[in-house]
């Protein structure tokens, strides 16, 4: 049976250290990998558009040894998937010609029906519910900047309940952080996602809380997160998304609310003026390009542990 990553609670508190530890060891010897996955090919599939997700799985397959397909999901030069073909097929064809399926779309079900019938690792690479390959990258990120010991640092995400909130629900309590949703009312986390979390926390020890006045949130932090108020496929409700954020932007008066040391993080693409102010993301407790590098060596790291080519543990 494959491996896959469709949330990450498809990753064991060790399994995630292990992918993030992995990754540190390519990002400082990039070479010593280079090969690893010769003759192998990935399809990148994306029903939405992309900067650092494209990219950075292209750029890093091919720096492993093997082949990135780029494969639109719909259109005219893209595949059947678009226009009514069940994940079930796809996924059963393509995984007698590819060794991983990362796919960027819509909805989790599609996700999870592609890794119910793939023989290859299937990888979410953003859907409207999740985002781990992100996260994981941010989890990196933070390491590198607190040391791997995340106990007791708090990281305040302002903003709405989204897809980046939910994987970030996920990785605290395995990555051994405190998680904080500073979200309005109107705009909430998941109501599951936010249970099994909490479940999650009190197991192991670390904290998750909903709360929804940024200044008292953002208190101690030591991560400031924020990300786009209207996420891809939302843009029809983007008025109502903006009316209901307005208190939520992250300016330079917030982050002197958090710990002296604090950093300020988001997945990009921002919109500087809304979610933040440039005098933030442009600012030196911005580590934003450091998370979009992170993406690079992350990801390396997750295709050859779920496609074999390093061992798990
Ligand atoms: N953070 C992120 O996923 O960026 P892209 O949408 O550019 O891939
Ligand atoms: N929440 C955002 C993340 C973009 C990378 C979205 O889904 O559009």
């Amino acid at each position: 049976m494959a491996r896959h990553l469709r949330t990450l609670r498809d990753l064991s508190p060790l399994e995630l250290i292990r992918v993030l530890e992995l990754a540190r060891t390519i990002k400082g010897n990039p070479g010593a990998y280079r090969g690893k996955l010769a003759d192998k090919s990935v399809a990148l599939i994306f029903a939405k558009p992309s900067t650092r997700t494209r990219v950075s799985f292209e750029v890093g397959i091919r720096q492993l040894g093997a082949q990135a397909l780029f494969l639109p999901y719909g259109g005219d030069s893209g595949l059947h998937l678009g226009r009514g073909e069940t994940p079930h097929d796809t996924a059963k064809s393509l995984a007698r010609y590819v060794d991983a399926i990362v796919i960027r779309t819509f909805g989790r079900d599609e996700v999870d029906e592609l890794a119910e019938h793939s023989s290859v690792p299937v990888v979410n690479a953003l859907t409207d519910q999740d985002y781990p390959c992100q996260v994981l990258s941010d989890v990196m990120t933070m390491r590198e900047r607190f040391g791997d010991d995340l106990r007791g640092k708090k990281l305040v995400f302002v903003g709405p309940g989204n897809n980046v909130t939910h994987s970030l629900l996920q990785a605290g309590p395995r990555a051994g952080f405190d998680v904080v949703l500073a979200c309005p009312e109107l705009l909430p986390p998941s109501h599951q996602v936010l249970e099994v979390a909490r479940e999650e926390a009190a197991r192991a020890g670390t904290r998750v809380f909903l709360e929804h006045d940024p200044r008292r949130a953002v208190k101690d932090a030591a991560v400031v997160y924020t990300d786009t108020w209207v996420s891809m496929g939302q843009e029809r409700d983007a008025h109502s998304l903006r009316a209901k954020l307005t208190a939520y932007t992250v300016d330079d008066e917030l982050m002197q609310t958090a710990a002296r040391d604090a950093i300020f993080m988001h997945g990009l693409p921002a919109r500087r003026g809304e979610e933040v102010m440039a005098s933030v993301i442009d600012g030196p407790q911005s580590v934003v390009f450091d998370q979009a590098e992170n993406r690079l060596h992350a990801q390396k790291a997750l295709l050859l542990l779920l496609m074999g080519a390093e061992p798990w543990s």
